[in-house]
């Protein structure tokens, strides 16, 4: 993991009222941040008001977990770029399989989405993994391929962090090995590479305070993308102390 590039985002899901928020915040210690983490929060859209200004003194970035790409309009229920950065977002999850798969996003939806959080100042945290069968039939490498065909024209110097997350991990409570985390992560970093883009590349999929250290431990993870360990501050902070340790 490069020492200045590691981040634990949290993703909220749909989960969290402002109740609940508010107690998280009270029990989470992490201001100053360990050296060389940075720590992010996706909570709900519901929540991104109320929970800026709180996280910011605790030294923690917000994000969210989608975003439209029309800048206004007539388009009930969406929520645009400017209105994120409104909120104080400096993140936005784009492509989360949750997305793909659940809500049918295509791969045209999510150029728009791209090209929509650029133009408005946010960094995309861009999923991209491979289902169980895909794993299981040898082609988890040409769907990551696929996905990341996304990333062909545009501008290398874009703002962006990426995500590994194998959706077989999601929720699971199976995380991919050390050894396949360290592989899978190092065709990314190459196809990323010949795509011209540095960014670094977060590992998500049960991510929890028990795999922690060997998962960020793994050449060429730089941070993770947590669910369900993100929602308890306890876990959230044991897994952010893992990192830090895995960077030192
Ligand atoms: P999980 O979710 O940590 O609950 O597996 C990760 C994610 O979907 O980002």
């Amino acid at each position: 993991m490069s020492s200045n590039r590691c981040l634990i985002a949290g993703n909220w899901k749909m989960n969290g009222i402002l109740e609940e928020a508010l107690d998280f915040l009270g029990e989470l210690e992490c201001n100053p941040a360990p050296e060389h983490v940075e720590i992010a929060l996706m909570p709900p859209f519901t929540l991104l008001h109320s929970l800026c200004e709180p996280l910011n003194e605790k030294d923690v970035r917000l994000g969210a977990q989608n975003v439209y790409y029309e800048p206004r309009g007539a388009f009930t229920g969406s929520i645009s770029p400017l209105m994120l950065r409104d909120a104080g977002c400096q993140y936005v999850i784009l492509g989360h399989s949750e997305r793909r798969d659940i809500m049918a996003e295509s791969n045209k939806q999510l150029s728009s989405k791209l090209a929509a959080a650029w133009a408005a100042g946010l960094e995309p945290i861009l999923c991209i993994g491979e289902h169980l069968e895909e794993r299981e039939n040898g082609t988890t490498n040409a769907v990551l391929k696929k996905q990341l065909a996304i990333l062909e024209d545009v501008d290398g110097s874009a703002a962006l962090t990426l995500a590994y997350e194998p959706v077989w991990a999601i929720g699971t409570g199976k995380t991919a090995s050390p050894e396949q985390v360290t592989e899978t992560h190092a065709f990314i970093h190459q196809e990323l590479q010949r795509l011209g883009h540095d960014c670094r590349v977060l590992y998500g999929g049960s991510v929890n305070p028990g795999n922690a250290e060997a998962l960020m431990g793994c050449p060429g993870v730089e941070g993770a993308l947590v669910g369900g360990a993100s929602l308890k501050a306890d876990s959230f902070m044991q897994i952010v102390k893992a990192a830090a340790k895995a960077v030192s």
